[in-house]
Formats: structure tokens, C-alpha cells, sequence
């Protein structure tokens, strides 16, 4: 009888097994299934390609390592890192690119075509525009902050590009913290990665219309915001003349978003924040508000753990609604769909 029992026991722990086995299975599958190390067999010198590619246009011009981060930001936020950032608006499809916060200030296509080339002519259809966008974001982090990590992979390219969905995707650079964590909470992250990823603006430029409300139209009874620094309002008031214009254009002047050490992608932005020296009121409201302020303060002090984190979060960042297994497709050309 004890047997009996033992035995109907260890049946019922087998057939446990068995159903937690399958859940198991079930939940991996459900879960973004990239990995690194994705072009080890199919196509081995993938990533040493991208990353000679992307050394070689920061050594000509710095700015593409802070475009190609934004790159990464822009194009995971927007229908997922599927590369719909990439491709060219046509007559009778005004893709992301033309939307008016990519327009005229994204950059870095140019390096992605150059990696793409030079991929097709070694592993022809083979390496997604979406993957190229990740791993050209990693390398730019290693360029500019000297931090490398893992980037998993297997990401295919989506077939749609849709210009007004970028504004509706992307948050504004007039949103305060709450409305922040409310869109990066919608992308399914957390205000931890939305405060460590905040920390790419500690590299790159800003065109004046992104920022000159606040130093010209702020409210009704103060036309300068009273949370941005003097002295820096001072400074950009003398490159950023008033202007009416509200859509950006390619002539418009730029200002560093850290005017320090607009290349090192470091902490000083945190530093910065302290300081009232933000530059666009969704940098600032990070050191205003109660949810994001303590989280300033850390960071500022804390350079090492801060690039540990900004790494771990540029790879949570990076598995926003990706496509695998057979959905979407390898281009091979980044600008086009394949016919
Ligand atoms: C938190 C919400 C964010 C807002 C509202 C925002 C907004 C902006 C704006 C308005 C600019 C300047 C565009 C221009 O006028 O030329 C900019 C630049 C930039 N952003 Fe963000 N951004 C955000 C988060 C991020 C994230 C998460 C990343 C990447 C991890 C990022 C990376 C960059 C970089 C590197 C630049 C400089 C680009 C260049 O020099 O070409 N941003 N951002
Ligand atoms: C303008 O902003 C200041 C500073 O944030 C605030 O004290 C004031 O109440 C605002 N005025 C109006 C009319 O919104
Ligand atoms: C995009 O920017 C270019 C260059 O400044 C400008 O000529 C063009 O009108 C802009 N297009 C849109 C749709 O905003």
C-alpha cells in the first residue's frame, strides 16, 4: 500500500515534469528568442565587419556615434528594432524618416549602408538591417564610452515605414518625468532604464527648436524657464536667436547636449542635471521630479555602475517587438524592402 502510494506519487511528479517541461517551453518560445553570438555559423566575421565600419566613421566624423545611438532609440521605439527607420520614403509612402523628429537631425544612415554593403558582398542576405542598427549602437557605446557587451541577436526587418507613427512612439522633448515613464513603461521599460538611458544625451547635438521654448516662451509670466541655468541661457541664447520657425531645418544651428565633453558618453550628464544644466526639459525634469531625482544622484556618483547599467538597458531596449523565426524578412538593401 506505502509502495503503492510511492509509486502513484513519483507518477504524479513524472507527469509534473512533463506539463512544467512543456510550460517551460512555451514561455522561452513567447519570449524574444535572440541570442548572442546569433552570426557565429552563418555568417562569422558579422559583428567584426559592423564594428570596423562604424570605428571608421566616428575616427572622420564623432557625431555619427551619437547619431547611430539615436539610430538605435529611434528605430526600436517606433514598430520595434525591425530597421522601418531605415528604409526611404517613397511617393506614396512618407516613411519614419520624414517625421519631424527624424527629419533633417537622424543621422548615420550612410554607415549602416556601408556595413550592409559590405556584408552582402561576404554573407549575401543573410545579416538584418535591424541587427547592423544594434550592433553599430554597441560599437558606438564601446567608441565613446569605452564600455563593449553582448549584443543578442537574430532580428529580422519589418515591411512597413510609417511617418506619423514616430511622433506618435517617440516621447516629445518637452515631456515632463511622468509623461517619460509613461512612454517608456509602453515600450515595457522601467523608469530605471528610462533614467540610465537618458544618459546618451551626454553625447551628440540638439538643434535650437528641440529646446528654445525654453529659453524664449516658457509660460505666460516667465518666457525663460526658471529651472534652466543661467549662464547656459545665456550661452544659448546667443546661438539659438529667437525664431518662429516650428520645424526644424537643416540650417539651423546646434548646441552640444553636454557642452563639457559632447563625445565622452559618461556620468557628467547626470552631473550636469544637478546643476540646472540640462539641456531640454526632458533632460531637466529627471533632477525635478521625486521619481527619477534619486536616481540622478546615483548615477552621478556612480560612473562604472551607470555604464553596466546603460549597457544592460540598450540590450533590454533592444528586444522591443522584434521579428524572428520566419517573420519579416533579411534585406538587402537597408532603404528598400526586397521585391
Ligand atoms: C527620454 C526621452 C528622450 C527624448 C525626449 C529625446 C529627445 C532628443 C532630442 C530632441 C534630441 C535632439 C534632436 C535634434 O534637435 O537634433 C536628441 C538627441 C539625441 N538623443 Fe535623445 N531623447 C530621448 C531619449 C534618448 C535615448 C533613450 C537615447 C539612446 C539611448 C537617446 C540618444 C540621443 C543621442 C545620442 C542624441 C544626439 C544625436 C546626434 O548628435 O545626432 N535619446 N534626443
Ligand atoms: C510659469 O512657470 C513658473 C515656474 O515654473 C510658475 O511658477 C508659474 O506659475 C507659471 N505661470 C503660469 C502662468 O503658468
Ligand atoms: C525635411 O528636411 C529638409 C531639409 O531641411 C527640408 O527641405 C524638407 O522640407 C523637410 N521635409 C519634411 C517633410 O519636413
Amino acid at each position: 500500500m506505502g509502495n503503492y502510494r510511492a509509486q502513484g506519487f513519483a507518477a504524479g511528479l513524472h507527469k509534473l515534469a512533463i506539463v512544467a517541461f512543456f510550460a517551460s517551453m512555451l514561455l522561452v518560445s513567447s519570449l524574444a528568442s535572440l541570442e548572442v553570438g546569433y552570426y557565429e555559423s552563418k555568417c562569422p566575421m558579422a559583428e567584426k565587419i559592423v564594428r570596423r565600419t562604424v570605428v571608421k566613421a566616428a575616427a572622420r566624423d564623432h557625431g555619427l556615434a551619437a547619431g547611430l545611438i539615436r539610430l538605435y532609440f529611434h528605430d526600436c521605439f517606433v514598430r520595434g528594432c525591425d530597421a522601418s527607420v531605415l528604409l526611404d520614403p517613397l511617393p506614396n509612402n512618407p516613411s519614419e524618416k520624414l517625421s519631424p523628429a527624424n527629419n533633417a537631425s537622424l543621422r548615420g544612415y550612410e554607415v549602416i549602408d556601408d556595413a550592409k554593403a559590405e556584408l552582402e558582398a561576404f554573407c549575401p542576405e543573410t545579416v538584418s538591417c535591424a541587427d547592423i542598427i544594434a550592433f553599430a549602437a554597441r560599437d558606438s557605446t564601446f567608441i565613446t564610452g569605452g564600455l563593449d557587451y553582448s549584443v543578442p541577436s537574430g532580428r529580422r526587418d519589418g515591411m512597413v515605414s510609417i511617418d506619423s507613427e514616430v511622433v506618435q512612439n517617440l516621447p516629445f522633448p518637452t515631456f515632463n518625468a511622468e509623461q517619460l515613464i509613461k512612454s517608456f513603461a509602453g515600450k515595457g521599460l522601467s523608469v530605471k532604464d528610462m533614467v540610465t538611458l537618458s544618459g546618451a544625451h551626454s553625447i551628440g547635438v540638439s538643434h535650437c527648436s528641440s529646446f528654445d521654448s525654453r529659453l524664449y516662451r516658457f509660460n505666460a509670466t516667465h518666457p525663460q524657464d526658471p529651472s534652466l541655468n543661467h549662464h547656459l541661457a545665456n550661452f544659448l541664447k546667443a546661438r539659438c536667436l529667437p525664431s518662429s520657425k516650428t520645424v526644424r531645418t537643416q540650417t539651423e544651428p546646434t548646441v552640444p547636449l553636454d557642452i563639457k565633453a559632447p563625445n565622452h558618453l559618461d556620468v557628467k550628464y547626470y552631473k550636469n542635471l544637478l546643476k540646472g544644466k540640462g539641456l531640454l526639459t526632458s533632460d531637466q525634469t529627471l533632477a525635478g521630479s521625486r521619481s527619477t531625482l534619486g536616481l540622478v544622484i546615483d548615477h552621478a556618483r556612480n560612473p562604472s555602475k551607470w555604464k553596466e547599467e546603460f549597457a544592460a538597458a540598450m540590450v533590454r531596449m533592444g528586444n522591443i517587438d522584434v521579428l524572428t523565426g520566419n517573420k519579416g524578412e533579411i534585406r538587402k538593401n537597408c532603404r528598400v524592402v526586397n521585391d
